[in-house]
């Protein structure tokens, strides 16, 4: 159930350079199931209706707005620039505003892309009673954290940065995730009271706690849902095993929910996937954007699919690269084939081993078995198209359509230019070069004729002679 949070305000630290990436681009930007870090925060807020939401931006800041000037994630996101990266504490300073009297703010983290809904939802609905969420964890290695303090009652009294923290404070496994909820009201009182007096000389967010203590405030605390969802990234090993993680995570999903992996740990989905019960996935397969998958569906080794629909009982073989297309029922395709965007294959219809297709229809049961390219056109039923078959669909300026009426053959090694019609149950005889119209049931040979010469003396044999 989503909690109704009127009132609420987002704001994302999204300012740090992340040097520890060694990259050119923001650490926010960097990918995590085929989508920025940043992104999987927006989502994660967007799952709070009507909140306000800012992202504090810093170093990379005009690659970070420009990539989502573009992007629905962030129609509704205000950014705000922190020049110099003074502390957490500072950069939430920037992003305050008049916050109403009943008015919560949750602080999330532009590098800790996987928390959870039901978590932000768990802390807000805990504002209600008390002036200060934060949100901890117990870890085996605390080490790099702020550690959690608290009193003889158990509640927080403090959170203690590592490099301020004594080798007693060290010993402590409860870590600050850096998530937090503030009621609006005590937010900027409390951050016109941080100072850098520390050993990083930085505002620290985390100072509000015992300033809420300091006023006699109750602090709550609350757990991740889930292990993965205050994990952080602040170097690519961290990040490439958060994605296995996170991959893992969604193969259990598929799996329980009835299709097969060949081995969940070589499986990559970087978007949306639905697949159907008794349909198998081999390895090494990469789920692009939507991909929609039927039941009784075979996907082979190594395939590269992505915003594609696939129907019940289709099988693509090994190496294939979809993109932008629909495979009917019970359509086969590959192994090594591409079908590029606008490629629409009909029941039981058939693309085979190195052969291209692109902006295509192929009709039921019609078949393209083996290399060729099939650009800018419209196959009809029981079409047959022969191996080495290319469609000459573009004549250096503009693209043209073939057209392929139903039952047509043609035969091998055929040069079709379009535009073209062939004609119901036309045939083309091997190795045509067609520009014309062939007519119903026609027969349309475009070749030189064969000439035998006999009595001639190959050049090598000449040789030999001499
Ligand atoms: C912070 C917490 C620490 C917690 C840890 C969890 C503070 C003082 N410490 O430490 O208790 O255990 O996160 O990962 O908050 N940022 C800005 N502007 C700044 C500084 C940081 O936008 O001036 C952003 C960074 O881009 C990053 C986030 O804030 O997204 C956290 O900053 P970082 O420097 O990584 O803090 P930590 O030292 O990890
Ligand atoms: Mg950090």
């Amino acid at each position: 159930m989503v909690s109704e949070h009127t009132n609420t305000h987002i704001i994302i630290l999204a300012a740090g350079k992340g040097s520890r990436m060694k990259s050119t681009i923001p650490k926010v930007m960097h990918k995590l199931a085929g989508e920025p870090l940043l992104s999987h925060v927006l989502r994660a807020s967007a799952a709070i209706p009507r909140a306000i939401k800012t992202v504090v931006v810093g170093e990379g800041k005009d690659y970070i707005t420009s990539y989502f000037e573009k992007s629905p994630l962030a129609e509704d996101i205000s950014f705000v620039t922190q020049a110099e990266q003074l502390g957490t504490a500072h950069a939430v300073k920037l992003a305050t505003a008049d916050f109403a009297e009943d008015s919560k703010v949750l602080v999330l983290y532009g590098d800790v892309p996987l928390i959870d809904p039901v978590t932000i939802n768990k802390m807000l609905d805990l504002l209600v009673s008390c002036a200060l969420v934060v949100l901890t964890k117990e870890v085996f290695e605390p080490f790099g954290y702020g550690r959690i303090l608290r009193d003889f009652h158990g509640n927080i009294e403090a959170i203690v940065e590592q490099k301020d923290a004594t080798p007693d404070q060290e010993n402590i496994r409860e870590i600050n995730t850096g998530v937090m909820a503030v009621r609006g009201s005590k937010l900027d009182r409390w951050l016109s009271k941080i100072e850098n007096n520390n050993a990083q000389g930085e505002y620290y967010l985390t100072d509000l706690v015992s300033l809420a203590r300091q006023d006699d405030d109750e602090i709550r605390s609350v757990s991740p849902h889930s292990l993965e969802e205050t994990e952080g990234v602040n170097n690519r090993l961290q990040l490439a095993r958060l994605e296995r993680h996170h991959q893992l995570k969604l193969a259990e999903k598929l799996l329980l929910a009835g299709t097969s992996l060949a081995d969940p740990s070589r499986f990559d989905q970087r978007g949306e996937l639905i697949a159907g019960i008794d349909t198998f996935v081999d390895v090494n397969c990469v789920f692009e954007g939507s991909v929609e998958l039927g039941s009784g569906v075979y996907i082979g080794p190594n395939c590269c699919i992505k915003d594609t629909r696939i129907a019940d009982r289709a099988i693509v073989l090994a190496n294939s690269v979809i993109d932008q297309s629909s495979i009917g029922p019970g359509a086969v395709v590959g192994p090594f084939a591409r079908l590029r965007a606008g490629t629409d294959l009909a029941e039981n219809s058939k693309v085979g081993n190195f052969v291209e297709t692109k902006k295509t229809t192929v009709g039921k049961s019609s078949k393209i078995s083996h290399l060729s390219y099939v650009g800018d056109a419209q196959l009809g039923e029981n079409v047959n198209i022969g191996a080495g078959t290319i469609t000459c669909n573009y004549d250096g300026d503009k693209k043209h359509v073939t057209e392929v009426e139903d039952g047509v053959f043609i035969g091998s090694n055929s040069t079709l230019v379009a535009p073209l019609h062939l004609s119901k149950g036309a045939f083309v005889a091997a190795g045509s070069t067609i520009t014309k119209t062939v007519g119903d049931d026609e027969l349309g040979i475009g070749r030189a004729k064969q000439r035998n010469i006999s009595g001639w003396t190959s050049p090598a044999k000449k040789v030999k002679d001499d």
